[in-house]
């Protein structure tokens, strides 16, 4: 049997897509390997969101391509993902021994893709479609990675044009994954044991828009998952914040499977930047939205994500940064200094870059406020019981522990002699840690 080694770089959806990509391959007598030395087919699936990701795909191809030249000639090499569907041909020129680039809208052609590669062609599968590949997605299992969430796209692309993103030029327009397949994907999963569903897509909010034929959106499908029997979870991410509806809170609200968790990245605290980032709202509408939400929706979680040092950025604009993650109280934030992308808008204001060591510096202080509101938010649940669904098992430092997650997203240590992943527990929280809380299971 030919072995299979693909690394993974980048986000969720990437993860998913390597799931599906492993399925599919799997299908056709290949057999995945965790040891790269011992594939005869690499693959990279890769991440473009900034400079060091792509760097990082080109680093990784260039240590197999050493490899293929000199001792292992039979090997095939491929890329795909984000840095693929950007680069197209061009990655042939800079890395000669690939043999093929796949990038993100066909991911369905791999096995054909294949065919070709191992008769010696190379090959190029790049082009862009508008629509889901919902009907070759219903041939093949998902290989998912074995844990206790499972990740389920609702919808692919973007079409937001935010200025300094590059996820509209890799990903392309936004389109809906039909309801009956992510049902059946749901319910696939379930079956198989997981105990947590988690949409995904760059912008949950806008799923269904481009529906012809029928009035569905996420508060819909939210719904008819929370009707599937069993005891689950179910979670979904990235929410933009002026997508976000009453009826989506409300139903978020009233569904019991569906937790207390929203990610709605603000990039920046700073109504003036976040104009010129293209974002269609200002501080203030933000923080209303945010408080909303706190309002209707007790003990829930709101993670954001930051830019340090986007173009133009002024000191003072940037504290504006630090003063939201205070003023509306943000669990956690992602954060990254801004880097400049192929193709985006804000990467021609040049002259309005902020030099580099400013940035780093703006993100050491932007991620120390991080830490802060972190702990912040952890201490407010010491003392109380709370729900986990236990992820992991393990011996840290002597010590046996189980790690699980609140409903809004905390993470929880608990010692325990036991494996319990995968089972949902009461825990007494005991204390906490920037980033985790400390527990004890309650009988
Ligand atoms: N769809 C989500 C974000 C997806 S990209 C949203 O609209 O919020 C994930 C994160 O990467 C973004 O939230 C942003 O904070 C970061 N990011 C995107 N482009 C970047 C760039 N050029 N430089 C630095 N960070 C970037
Ligand atoms: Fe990028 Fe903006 Fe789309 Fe998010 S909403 S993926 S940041 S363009
Ligand atoms: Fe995800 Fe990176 Fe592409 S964040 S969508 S893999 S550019």
């Amino acid at each position: 049997m030919p072995k299979v080694y693909i690394e993974t770089m980048g986000c969720q959806m990437n993860k998913s897509d390597t799931e599906r990509m492993l399925g599919m391959l799997e299908h056709f007598g290949y057999e995945e390997t965790k040891e790269p030395k011992e594939a005869d087919l690499l693959m990279v699936n890769t991440c473009s969101i900034r400079q060091l990701s792509e760097d990082k795909a080109f680093s990784l191809l260039g240590l197999w391509g050493k490899w293929k030249k000199e001792s292992r000639p039979h090997i095939k090499i491929g890329i795909c993902g984000c840095v693929a569907q950007q680069k197209a041909e061009e990655v042939f020129k800079r890395a000669h021994y690939v043999d093929f680039v796949l990038g993100t809208h066909k991911i369905y052609s791999l096995p054909e893709i294949i065919k070709r590669i191992n008769n010696g062609e190379k090959v190029c599968e790049c082009a862009e479609t508008n629509q889901t590949e919902d009907e070759k997605a219903k041939e093949y299992s998902i290989d998912r990675v074995k844990a206790v969430n499972a990740w389920i796209p609702i919808t692919e692309g973007c079409n937001n044009f935010c200025t300094y993103c590059i996820v509209p030029y890799t990903r392309g327009r936004e389109r809906s994954r039909q309801p009956e397949l992510i049902l059946k994907e749901a319910k696939d999963a379930l079956k198989q044991g997981f105990k947590e569903i988690t949409l995904l897509g760059q912008n949950v909010d806008s799923y269904g828009k481009d529906f012809k034929d029928k009035s569905y959106r996420l508060a819909d499908l939210l719904k008819e998952l929370n009707a599937i029997e069993g005891n689950f979870r179910i979670r979904f991410v990235t929410s933009y914040p002026t997508d976000i509806t009453d009826e989506l809170i409300q139903t978020a609200k009233d569904l019991d499977k569906v937790c207390e968790y929203f990610h709605i990245p603000m990039q920046s605290g700073n109504s003036e930047v976040l104009k010129k980032m293209n974002r269609r709202y200002d501080r203030e509408t933000y923080g209303k939205i945010v408080a909303k939400i706190r309002t209707m929706v007790p003990d829930v979680t709101i993670t954001s994500d930051f830019i340090a040092g986007f173009p133009g950025e002024t000191e003072e604009q940037f504290r504006d940064t630090l003063s939201a993650i205070d003023e509306f109280e943000l669990d956690y934030s992602n954060t990254a200094a801004y880097s400049p992308r192929e193709k985006t808008v804000a990467a021609k204001w040049v002259d309005k870059f902020i030099p580099e060591d400013e940035k780093i510096e703006r993100l050491a202080r932007l991620n120390e406020k991080v830490r802060e509101n972190c702990l912040k938010s952890n201490k407010k649940y010491v003392g109380r019981e709370m729900e986990i669904l236990v992820e992991s098992f393990e011996n840290h430092k002597g010590k046996n522990i189980i790690t699980g997650r609140t409903r809004n997203n905390k993470l929880v240590h608990v010692p325990c002699e036991t494996d319990r992943t995968g089972e949902f527990l009461n825990v007494k929280i005991t204390g906490c840690k920037t980033w985790y809380l400390n527990g004890e299971i309650v009988d």
